[in-house]
């Protein structure tokens, strides 16, 4: 996949065991946990320009449902909708998968994910498989926000 919105040539692709380090130095630069990525992944997808690895999401499969998680996207490369496509290449894969729903926790970007459809909704609320992932009961904190998504309609993007 090809996005279309930038100067510079940006792709999509999935994960390769190479690409590790430089998703880990890129969690770590926006605080966001590293722990479960070389393990806990059922898929993930980076976005690279000119051969950097500029952005990455992922997904973790519990049960029936899906965790998006790991969305970040370098500085220098945000708003071209980089995170939207690797968000929407994770929903595709989860609804290949046979996930119905979307979940993540994120304490900054609830408005992001908002125009990519996801909802708020209360931590107390989500699938007994979701609350008990690493990343909701050890890793993201308290104050993180739940929010969910179909994983099988694509997003309205809506600015
Ligand atoms: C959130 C993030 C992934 C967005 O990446 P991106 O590639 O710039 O996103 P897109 O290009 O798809 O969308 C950019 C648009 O979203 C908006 N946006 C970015 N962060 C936002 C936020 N926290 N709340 C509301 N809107 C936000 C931008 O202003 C921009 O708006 P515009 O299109 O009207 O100019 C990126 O800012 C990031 O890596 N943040 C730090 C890590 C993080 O918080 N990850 C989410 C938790 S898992």
């Amino acid at each position: 996949m090809v996005a279309q919105r930038y100067d510079r040539p940006m792709i999509t692709r999935p994960i390769a065991p190479a690409d590790l380090e430089a998703i880990h130095a890129l969690l770590r630069a926006e605080e966001l946990p590293v722990e479960g990525v070389n393990g806990a992944l059922a898929a993930a997808f980076v976005a690279e320009v000119e051969g950097e690895l500029v952005g990455v999401a992922a997904l973790e499969h519990h049960g029936e449902h899906g965790l998006l998680r790991s969305v970040a996207v370098a500085p220098a490369h945000r708003g071209r909708g980089l995170a939207r496509e690797l968000s929407e290449n994770v929903a595709e894969e989860a609804a290949a998968r046979g996930i119905e729903a979307l979940y993540l926790l994120t304490e900054d970007a609830a408005g992001y994910f908002q125009r990519l459809g996801f909802e708020l909704m209360p931590r107390d609320d989500a699938p007994e498989a979701i609350q008990s992932s690493a990343e909701f009961a050890e890793l993201c904190p308290d104050t993180a926000v739940l929010m969910r998504r179909s994983a099988t309609v694509p997003a309205r993007v809506t600015r």
